[in-house]
């Protein structure tokens, strides 16, 4: 938090209840053009959040407040959230510690990307569609697991899976491992410090592999608006091109899989490159609710078969 406001601690004499700074916010978020997207789509919902922050009124109690007066206590509170919001770029689930992904929460903070995958439509029916009934799935592999967020969302969804979640940071997992505990899954989630699923080669095979791993190709990332410059890097950005640890991860998934298994991959935007990259690799573009269908499901048997040479690499997969 800020040691100096560069808001006035009390911004209007006609400012009183929650309702009014709640306007006011959205006005400020609006003017300033933060940028929206790591875990919240618009103001309005991060204005929100802040106020029960500062308030701490949870969600569905927070309308009490909009006709009442504030108390000095939440206003300076409520304020200091702003400021550090508009005049630092503090990304807002950084600010109250705490990001929401398929109805569960999770406690994140600047040593973890904000949860907001793709794979938090296609865990619940698309993904399973493709494997055999989910109470008969063992072994899960979610590379890449920053907060752990995917892999409790998987844990949840096949309740007799084991799985074994990898990153390369020690921070992340310091993270991952808060929200595991926080959802009781010490039992059957495993975190592993490794590049990408180094630490699993030799171990049990996988019916699902999944990643959301770093993906953007350096130029874009240092055009990226200054909120996600907070995040780490090592989660964005992966090499030069963004395909780094994808290529990591098709080449050692191939030998990690159950021969019914499947890897999922979610790439951004590298879908083009990906194909260009791997020409002869069968991938189904999963559709996804805004239309970037930027998630791909990828066959053990069709990674056994491929013969592709990655034309960068010269390494087959
Ligand atoms: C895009 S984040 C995804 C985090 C989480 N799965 C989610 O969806 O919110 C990518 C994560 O990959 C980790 N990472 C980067 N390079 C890696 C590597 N070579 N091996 C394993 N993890 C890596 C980063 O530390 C980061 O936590």
């Amino acid at each position: 938090m800020s040691a100096r406001l560069r808001l006035p601690s009390s911004p209007s004499a006609r400012l009183i209840t929650g309702g009014d700074y709640l306007r006011f916010a959205n006005r400020l978020l609006a003017t300033s053009h933060v940028a929206h997207g790591q875990g919240f789509s618009n103001a309005q919902e991060e204005t929100l959040t802040l106020l029960g922050a500062a308030t701490g009124l949870p969600w569905e109690k927070l309308p009490t407040c909009f006709q009442r007066p504030l108390s000095e206590k939440e206003k300076n509170r409520f304020v200091e959230l702003l400021d550090c919001r508009v005049f630092d770029r503090t990304p807002t689930a950084y600010l109250v510690g705490e990001a929401w992904l398929g109805g569960l929460s999770f406690s994140v903070d600047p040593r973890v990307i904000i949860p907001r995958s793709y794979f938090v439509e296609l865990i619940p029916e698309v993904i399973p569609h493709w494997l055999p009934p989910s109470d008969s799935i063992k072994r899960i592999a979610d590379v890449c697991t920053g907060s752990g967020c995917l892999a409790v969302l998987l844990a949840k969804k096949f309740p007799r899976a084991k799985v074994d979640a990898t990153d390369l940071s020690h921070d992340a997992l310091a993270v991952a491992q808060i929200n595991v505990t926080k959802h009781r899954l010490q039992k059957r989630i495993k975190l592993h410090h490794t590049d990408t699923m180094t630490a699993l080669k030799g171990g049990p095979r996988y019916d699902l592999i999944i990643s959301n791993p770093p993906y953007e190709p350096e130029g874009i990332y240092r055009r990226l608006p200054a909120e996600f410059k907070k995040e780490p890097k090592q989660s964005l950005v992966s090499g030069k091109d963004g395909l780094d640890v994808i290529r990591k991860l098709l080449t050692q998934a191939t030998s990690l899989l159950q021969p019914q298994g499947i890897l999922v991959i979610e790439v951004g935007g590298l879908r083009k490159k990906m194909e260009k990259a791997w020409p002869k690799l069968p991938m189904l573009w999963l559709s996804t609710a805004d239309g970037m269908d930027c998630v791909a499901l990828i066959q053990a048997s069709d990674l056994q078969k491929a013969r592709t040479v990655s034309p960068r690499t010269r390494r087959r997969i």
